[in-house]
């Protein structure tokens, strides 16, 4: 069964052949390197979790009426005439594998193919011997395999059992009699036996992780915004201690327009993974993107009117005339202010010397109005907002909070008369941070979405930005 199965997979698959390699990175998307530990977790666990135990002991029982015996797996010729021993055999049929320990779980990461796993574990028989007593039997065994890490035909990574072998160990007798000239007899049976009953449970196990590592792939929404689409980008690698994943990240608005944005020119100088750490390298291009998606949106455009504004935020015609008195003067007094503010190009992220600002710009229309009245327009400011973005990791994104470090404008065109529009930058910044920057934290609520492999959780991630990245780093 297995190597045919194996081979309709091979089909598949391309091989990862090359390892990762440290420093400079030509990245397309968000770097995941996986450590060792959180494969061997995530086995380890399935095996915990899952009936994947049980159904080895559900596949012993249905198939072997008793391993030896004329319907056990001796049966029918073959080894029964082993040794002269057809009598005593006879009396031993009904002899079950009725436990198997949980394995314990090693692994070595194989550079530029996959996975060395192990599992070691001990199966217990139980039977009557010779003469009708209860004889219990128990066995070291281990069961070696090799896995390949490749991608299939959907583009998720996969594991796939490429070699499996079993080790028998000692055989104890823990209660009744085995004469010495059946020893042997249970030992080929077991030797026989064991690999066929055990690499199909490396294979449970395998499709268990494999279904952890499919979850990469997948459909992030973004709120009514749109939403992300995570793919590889290249072949999984393998290093001795890590899998690293290069993972393409599409973001689609609502109506499924890709939106796409230069990819920065510089590669990025992704930092060494320690040992026993799991890492995520988010680019800047992401960061452009989701903003991007923002814009195209017109979530970032609001106006602004004194009822969004706490009451000592000055905006009337009389406040305004007070900073400029010479230009604005003559407004016609105490007339309420509508700002409009409007971002009709993509904001640009900057994630260098350790900070991440956002660089914002805005075209505002001021104008004047009486309630009920229409609104007339005053002048129009060309402005630049650069904010500080806080960065903080949960679960499944990095959420970012914004704040005002500063405003500049420069005046565009006037109704009124002309003037140095930089006068109304503080007045503008203490507007903006009131009524604008919550408005804007609320749209950022979508994050910037993290992939999910293996299920690592990046919620209490140490965060760094370095030139043109975040690297999210979490022990295992
Ligand atoms: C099985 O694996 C364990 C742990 O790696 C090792 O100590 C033991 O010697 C192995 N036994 C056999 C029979 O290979
Ligand atoms: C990680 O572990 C490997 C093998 O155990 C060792 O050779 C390597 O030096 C370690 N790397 C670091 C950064 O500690």
């Amino acid at each position: 069964v297995l190597p045919t199965m194996l081979g309709v997979w091979s089909l598949l698959l391309l091989w990862g052949l090359a390892t990762p390699c440290q420093g400079l990175l030509e990245m397309v998307g968000t770097l995941a390197r996986i450590d060792q530990d959180e494969l061997g977790k995530a086995i380890q666990n399935s095996l915990i979790g899952g009936p994947i135990l049980q159904n080895v002991l559900g596949t012993v029982t249905s198939v072997n009426q008793g391993l030896l015996g004329s319907t056990g797996l001796l049966g029918g010729g073959g080894l029964l005439g082993y040794g002269g021993v057809f009598g005593i055999v006879e009396e031993l049929s009904g002899l079950k594998i009725e436990e198997l320990t949980l394995p314990k779980v090693s692994l070595k990461l194989l550079p530029g193919f996959g996975v060395q796993l192990k599992l070691h574990s001990k199966v217990r028989l139980h039977g009557s011997g010779p003469l009708g007593g209860l004889l219990q039997l128990a066995a070291e065994v281990n069961v070696s395999s090799r896995v390949a890490l490749g991608m299939n035909a959907r583009g998720t990574p996969i594991l796939i059992l490429k070699r499996c072998s079993t080790l028998l160990g000692h055989i104890s007798v823990l209660s009744g009699l085995l004469p010495p000239q059946l020893f042997g007899v249970v030992e080929q049976t077991l030797f026989k036996v064991l690999p066929e009953l055990l690499c199909p449970m490396v294979d449970s196990v395998l499709r268990v992780v494999n279904e952890l590592l499919g979850t990469v792939l997948g459909l992030v929404p973004l709120g009514a915004l749109g939403s992300v689409e995570f793919t590889l980008a290249t072949l999984p690698l393998t290093s001795n201690q890590y899998i690293e994943l290069d993972i393409n990240s599409i973001v689609k608005s609502a109506a499924g327009d890709i939106i796409d944005f230069p990819k920065p020119p510089k590669p990025i100088k992704v930092p060494r993974k320690e040992n026993h750490t799991s890492q995520v390298t988010v680019p800047l291009y992401l960061f452009n993107t989701i903003f991007g998606l923002l814009q195209t949106n017109g979530a970032l455009d609001i106006d602004i009117t004194p009822e969004l504004v706490p009451r000592n935020v000055p905006l009337t015609t009389t406040d305004l005339a007070a900073f400029v008195p010479e230009a604005l003067a003559k407004l016609p007094p105490d007339q309420q202010l509508l700002l409009s503010l409007r971002v009709k190009e993509a904001p640009t992220v900057m994630l260098q010397n350790k900070k991440a600002t956002v660089s914002i710009p805005a075209n505002i229309h001021v104008l004047s109005y009486l309630p009920a009245g229409t609104p007339e327009a005053l002048f129009e400011l060309n402005g630049v907002m650069t904010l500080n973005a806080q960065l903080t990791p949960s679960a499944a994104k990095l959420h970012l909070s914004l704040s005002l470090e500063r405003l500049s404008v420069k005046l565009a065109s006037s109704f009124v008369h002309t003037f140095d529009a930089s006068r109304l930058e503080e007045w503008l910044s203490s507007v903006v941070r009131v009524a604008y920057v919550p408005k804007l934290n609320v749209e950022l609520d979508v994050g910037i979405p993290l992939p999910k492999v293996l299920n690592v959780n990046f919620a209490s991630a140490v965060l760094e930005i370095i030139e043109n990245a975040v690297v999210l780093t979490v022990a295992s």
